[in-house]
C-alpha cells in the first residue's frame, strides 16, 4: 500500500485524472478547463486533493468555492469523489475537514448523493434541504428522435446573439445569486453550446447549455425554460447545431423530481418513454439558509459542484 499526501491546489493533470475516474466510475459530468474557470471566477477556489506520495498520481478530491454575493460569501463544496481503489481507507474525511475548516461558520452549500446526504446534515450541519431529491434521467442518442411538430411560438438564438444584459435578468430568476460573469466564462467553454429561447414578443423564456463531457455524453447543463414547448424547442435546436449529436452516447438531464416536465421532455424525443432511465442521485443542502429556487423552471442543474441550481 503506497503513502499519501494532500496536495492544495495541485497542477491540472491531477485534476484531469480526476475528471476522467469520476466520469468512468460515477457518470460525473465535469471538463479539464472547470479548474481553472472555477479558479478564476469565484472570489476563491481550493481544489485539495490526495495523491500517492511523491507523485501526482490522483487519489481523492474536494473543491471549495467561495461565491462573494450582495448577501456576503457562500461557499460551495463540490467534487467530493475517491478513486475505488482507495475508498473505505479514511483518506477522505480528513480532506472534507480541510474545507470545513476554511469555511469555519459562514454559510455553506453542496449537493449530497443519495448514500452521503444524511451524513452531511448530520456531521457537517448541511440540514436545510429542499423538500425533494434531484433525480437524473438519460436517454441513449440512437434512441431520440426530434419530434416533427413543436410550437411555432418559440425561437432559439446562440446566447452571443442575445443582449447578455437580458440573459442575466432572466438567469436572476432562476438563480437569485448574481453569477453573470460565472455563468458568462461557462457559455465560453470548448465544447459546450448555449442556446436562448424567446417568445414572439422577442421575452426570453429560457436558455440551456449542452456539453461533451466524459465517454461522449451530451450533458445538460444547466436548463432552464418557462414551460415545456420552450424546453422542446430549445432542446431540438441546441441539438440539430451540434456537429454529430448522433455520435454521441447519452443525453442527460439533473433537475429536481417535483418538476415533471423534464421527463415528459425527455419523453418527447425519445423513441419510447422505456427507454429513459432515471434514478434518484443528490440532494441540495445548505448549512444556514436554504436558498430558494424556481423548481418548475429547472431541467437541469447547472453544476453540481459549485453551483445550487
Ligand atoms: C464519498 C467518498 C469520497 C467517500 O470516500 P471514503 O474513502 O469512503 O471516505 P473515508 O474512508 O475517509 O470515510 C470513512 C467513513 O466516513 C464517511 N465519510 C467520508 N467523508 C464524509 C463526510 N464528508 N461527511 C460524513 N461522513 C463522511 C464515509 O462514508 C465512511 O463511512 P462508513 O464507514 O460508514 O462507510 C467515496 O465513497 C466516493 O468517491 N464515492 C463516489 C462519489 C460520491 O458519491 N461522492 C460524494 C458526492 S456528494
Amino acid at each position: 500500500m503506497p503513502e499519501f499526501e494532500t496536495l492544495v491546489n495541485p497542477p491540472q493533470e491531477v485534476w484531469d485524472q480526476a475528471v476522467k475516474m469520476s466520469a468512468e466510475t460515477d457518470n460525473w459530468n465535469f471538463q479539464s478547463e472547470d479548474y481553472k474557470l472555477w479558479s478564476e471566477t469565484y472570489g476563491q477556489f481550493w481544489l485539495v486533493t490526495a495523491v500517492e506520495k511523491g507523485t501526482l498520481n490522483f487519489v481523492a478530491s474536494v473543491s471549495l468555492a467561495r461565491w462573494d454575493g450582495d448577501d456576503g460569501p457562500l461557499y460551495s463544496i463540490g467534487m467530493f469523489y475517491c478513486v475505488p481503489k482507495y475508498r473505505g481507507l479514511g483518506l477522505c474525511k480528513p480532506i472534507f475537514q480541510t474545507v470545513m475548516d476554511i469555511i469555519g461558520d459562514k454559510p455553506a452549500t453542496l449537493t449530497g448523493a443519495v448514500k452521503m446526504s444524511a451524513k452531511y446534515a448530520k456531521v457537517f450541519g448541511f440540514d436545510k434541504c429542499p423538500e425533494h431529491w434531484h433525480v437524473w434521467s438519460d436517454v441513449k442518442l440512437s434512441d431520440v428522435e426530434i419530434p416533427k411538430i413543436l410550437s411555432e411560438k418559440y425561437s432559439t438564438k446562440v446566447w452571443t446573439e442575445v443582449d447578455y444584459g437580458a440573459l442575466t435578468y432572466y438567469d436572476r430568476t432562476i438563480c437569485i445569486r448574481d453569477r453573470k460573469k460565472i455563468m458568462a466564462a461557462w457559455f465560453n467553454l470548448p465544447r459546450t453550446f448555449t442556446r436562448v429561447v424567446s417568445d414572439v414578443t422577442g421575452k426570453i423564456v429560457g436558455y440551456g447549455t449542452i456539453r461533451f463531457v466524459g465517454n461522449k455524453r451530451l450533458s445538460c447543463a444547466p436548463y432552464y425554460a418557462d414551460n415545456l414547448e420552450a424546453a422542446e424547442v430549445l432542446l431540438k435546436d441546441l441539438l440539430e447545431n451540434i456537429p454529430d449529436w448522433k455520435n454521441h452516447t447519452t443525453l442527460e438531464f439533473l433537475y429536481p423530481e417535483c418538476n415533471k416536465d423534464p421527463l415528459r421532455l425527455l419523453g418527447r424525443f425519445a423513441k419510447s418513454k422505456e427507454v429513459v432511465s432515471t434514478k434518484k442521485f443528490c440532494r441540495s443542502q445548505f448549512t444556514k439558509i436554504l436558498i430558494p429556487t424556481p423548481d418548475e423552471k429547472v431541467y437541469s442543474l447547472s453544476d453540481f459542484s459549485q453551483q445550487y441550481v
